[in-house]
């Protein structure tokens, strides 16, 4: 049994999606272990473009069973709403796709509970307003969490909610203390009916997925483990307290999904040829230099607006500290660099290959959200190129700058190149 991880270095929205899209048919099952319908990933079925946010990019492939593993947090209306959209375009998942028992369930007031604490305290984060973090610190503190197969025990499901909502909504009480924009407040039979609903729906797709795994890696089948989020939003590895609640790095894969470690043996990571990050949190490579700079040029050029919440994307320089580490995180074996078309036609490009803190020069990156805030970037220059890269197929028929910019990152995080994306199709990629 093979099992492969295709994980981003960076802030998120490498297009891991095109990756995963390329890899094809070489996977019998492809897994989510971590994130809920925070991530974003665009997906074309037959013709048609859709932003998928809970399903695994694996869903569009038929002979793929998709797995959405005990690590996800689930939003039962967009499960059924991405399931629908899908069906829609004549594209039946109900064979293919399961979901964990253990996964847990994210509700509304998770939603409110986020939404005013991202408005009404200091330490905002920038969230997706997903309600992820609410339900995972509910998953962690035990009392107040529910999991997918909970659902399907109606008597006992409303007794949980009986307990639980009273609380919830005295919490809303005590975070909205003042707040001009109020709160909302929960009624726990009307949850528990609108759940039991989409329950009943839910049903055919929940399964043990753990033993489904087990069973799968004793029957040597392939496995594609597909990662949400990126490296540095990692709950333990990334820029704390920004960052997102659950664990982004291949680490997340074998609680996430009952996976152990032993069998991935292949970690692909995703790297865009700059850097992106949504959000709040330091970003020492940004590029804040207004309406004519090229940090606009990058967001306009690659379209970079959040595919979860609209919002514009900070961009700037790739920042090769972050991708050492990251990196060795990760345990990747080779990188992919992604939108490299993107930095055509920038006169000078720039990496980061050391930061300057207090005076000091530092080659390593500081985890430490509080001083990586304090670094200012060091830049290696490099000449960029002016063509249209975007019809190229070969290394060879790459402008010679492109060329060594390639070469450079490769060099610089220590890892071979496989695969340069020149566009968003999957003819527009370069196979190294
Ligand atoms: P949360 O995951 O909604 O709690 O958000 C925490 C942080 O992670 C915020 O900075 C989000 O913008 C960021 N984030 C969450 N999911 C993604 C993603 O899929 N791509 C990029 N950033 C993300």
């Amino acid at each position: 049994m093979a099992g492969t991880c295709v994980v981003g270095l960076q802030w998120g929205d490498e297009a891991k999606g095109k990756i995963v899209d390329l890899l094809g048919d070489q996977f019998d099952l492809v897994v989510r272990y971590n994130g809920g319908a925070n991530a974003g990933h665009t997906v074309v079925v037959n013709g048609k473009t859709f932003k998928l946010s809970l399903l695994p990019t694996g869903v569009i492939r038929s002979n793929v069973t998709s797995v959405i593993g005990n690590g996800v947090v689930v939003y039962p209306p967009r499960f059924l709403e991405e399931v629908d959209q899908l069906a829609k375009v004549g594209l039946d998942v109900s064979k293919s796709l399961v979901v964990s028992s253990h996964a847990h369930v994210i509700f509304p007031y998770h939603m409110e509970e986020e939404r005013l604490a991202e408005n009404n305290t200091e330490g905002k984060i920038g969230t997706t307003g997903r309600g992820i973090g609410p339900c995972y610190q509910d998953k962690v503190g035990r009392r107040f969490a529910v999991r997918l197969g909970e659902l399907l025990r109606p008597d006992h499901f409303r007794e949980r909610l009986a307990q639980i909502v009273p609380f919830k909504n005295r919490l809303m009480l005590a975070f909205a203390n003042g707040h001009p924009a109020g709160y909302k407040t929960f009624e726990p039979n009307a949850l528990a009916d609108e759940y039991l609903g989409y329950a009943e729906q839910l049903r055919p797709y929940i399964a043990d997925t753990p033993r489904m795994l087990h069973d799968a890696v004793a029957a040597g089948k392939r496995i594609l483990f597909e990662a949400a989020q990126g490296s540095l939003l990692d709950v333990d590895h990334g820029t704390y307290p920004y960052v997102t609640s659950s664990s982004s790095l291949p680490s997340g894969i074998w609680g996430g999904s009952g996976v152990p470690a032993k069998h991935i043996t292949r970690t692909i990571g995703v790297v865009k040829a700059y850097t992106s990050r949504v959000g709040q949190g330091p970003f020492p490579t940004e590029l804040d230099d207004g309406p004519q700079g090229i940090g606009e040029r990058i967001r306009r050029i690659g379209r970079e607006y959040g595919t979860v919440t609209g919002r514009p994307r900070r961009t700037g320089w790739l920042d090769m500290l972050t991708l050492r580490y990251t990196a060795a995180l990760a345990g990747a074996d080779e990188i992919t660099l992604m939108l490299l078309d993107v930095l055509s036609g920038i006169p000078e490009l720039k990496l980061c290959v050391a930061y300057e803190i207090d005076g000091e020069r530092r080659t390593h990156f500081p985890s430490d959200a509080f001083d990586l805030e304090r670094c200012k970037p060091v830049y290696e220059t490099m000449p960029g190129w002016t063509e249209d890269i975007t019809a190229v197929r070969t290394l060879a028929a790459l402008p010679h700058a492109a060329r060594r910019y390639i070469d450079r990152v490769a060099e610089l995080v220590g890892l071979p190149v496989s695969v340069v994306s020149v566009g968003p199709d999957r003819e527009q990629t370069i196979r190294v």
